[in-house]
């Protein structure tokens, strides 16, 4: 058994989400459950791995083994059920690097792009900044759950959307896009032929629900870009590396050209021997990471029905956020950021980042030892008894 109880002091180690909150706007010192990393020691032969590759003293320019190749493909179809080929895969440095050069590469200035909303902040910026024009889809939120709009993703996608991002399992959401649901949306983008590109950053953390890749569809569409990484699953985002599984040939073709005429270089080889050792050594640990992922999530559920009964916790299928309506407080998430940081000492991720329709929600990244989390949660107790809650 592992031990994910245990607490690791990350003070003084260059993280950001215990070192520079100042750089994000927050006093330091606050107990941290914002930015997407977990508080976990990784997979113990990853860091056995790295050691064993720092006793060669020269770490320069890299590109993946075919070791590594095998080892991803072989993870992806022993935990994912479906194996990418070897040539499909590039290495780069983040998902969200790979998002801009894929769109970028596909779809002209000003073309439609199309996201879920609320969803994670960069694809917003990644739409935006690359010159395309938005497309916001919100999903429908009903009784603590969310799910798509189909009628008006179609609606979209038929009025000349080029690409649609879709982030599976959803962030900050939490759904783990069912099956049917992936099917669907890969039967959509193929009849309107509509590019799809897929973040599965956190495809390993499927919790009540096993999660579903869209490359099982790939016989339907094959416009498709998958983008995964060690980041999330093993706690390895400081290394920089991320995989777009990218099977068709001239799609494939048209983003290494963007990312060759930009000089980008891939990840380093620290990050390469992580992957390997992550994919070939980590099923058991990951197994356990989720197990105990999914009793954090199930005492968050408890604990605020019985402390805080009127915030209302999302249904949570899978990731490690979880995605808080606070609205019971009539605040903005931006004020609620603010006195939860002066009066309770915690950070939490702001809401109205994920989109307009999300203020009053806040996201609660549970990647921490269950101490750590009860803290945090004695903390929104304290706030909800203080603001809503006064004891006759
Ligand atoms: C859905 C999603 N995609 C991408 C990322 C970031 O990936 P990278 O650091 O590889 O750009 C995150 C981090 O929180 C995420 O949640």
């Amino acid at each position: 058994m592992y031990d994910f109880d245990k607490v690791t002091d990350r003070k003084n180690t260059s993280s950001i989400k215990w070192n520079f909150q100042h750089a994000f706007g927050q006093p330091d010192g606050l107990l941290p459950f914002w930015i997407a990393d977990t508080d976990f020691a990784t997979l113990p032969e990853i860091t056995d791995a790295i050691q064993k590759r720092c006793e060669h003293p020269i770490i320069g320019y890299s590109a993946p083994l075919p070791s590594v190749y095998t080892a991803i493909q072989s993870w992806w179809e022993r935990r994912h059920n479906w194996k990418p080929e070897k040539e499909w895969m590039l290495q780069s440095f983040g998902v969200v690097t790979g998002i801009y050069f894929t769109l970028d590469a596909l779809v002209a200035k000003g073309g439609k792009v199309l996201i879920f909303t609320p969803v994670y902040d960069p694809f917003f910026a990644a739409v935006n900044n690359s010159g395309h024009t938005l497309i916001d889809c919100p999903l429908n939120y009903q009784d603590n759950r969310y799910t798509i709009d189909w009628e008006r993703f179609e609606t979209e996608l038929k009025n000349g959307a080029e690409a649609a991002v879709i982030c599976n399992p959803h962030n900050p959401v939490g759904r783990v896009w069912s099956y049917e649901e992936i099917d669907k949306i890969v039967y959509l983008c193929a009849k309107y032929n509509v590019y799809l590109l897929s973040d599965e950053i956190h495809a390993d953390f499927g919790l009540t629900r096993r999660y579903t890749t869209v490359g099982r569809f790939l016989k339907t569409h094959d416009k498709l870009v998958i983008y995964t990484a060690i980041s999330k699953s093993f706690n390895m985002a400081g290394l920089g590396s991320s995989c777009m599984i990218v099977p068709n040939e001239k799609i494939r073709n048209k983003i290494i050209e963007a990312y060759d005429s930009r000089w980008m270089f891939g990840p380093c080889d620290l990050a390469y021997t992580a992957i390997e050792a992550a994919y070939t050594y980590g099923d058991k640990w990951m197994d356990e990471q989720c197990d105990y992922l999914e009793k954090n999530a199930e005492y968050v559920k408890e604990y605020l029905a019985e402390y805080a009964p009127q915030i209302k916790v999302t249904e949570h299928e899978g990731t490690f956020l979880m995605w808080l309506n606070m609205r019971c407080f009539e605040k903005s998430s931006n004020e609620l950021t603010e006195i939860l940081a002066k009066e309770y000492g915690i950070a939490l991720g702001d809401g109205s980042h994920y989109g307009s329709q999300a203020d009053g929600f806040m996201r609660l990244n549970i990647g921490c030892p269950m101490a750590t989390l009860k803290s945090g949660l004695e903390q929104i107790a304290k706030m909800y008894a203080d603001h809503i809650y006064s004891p006759k």
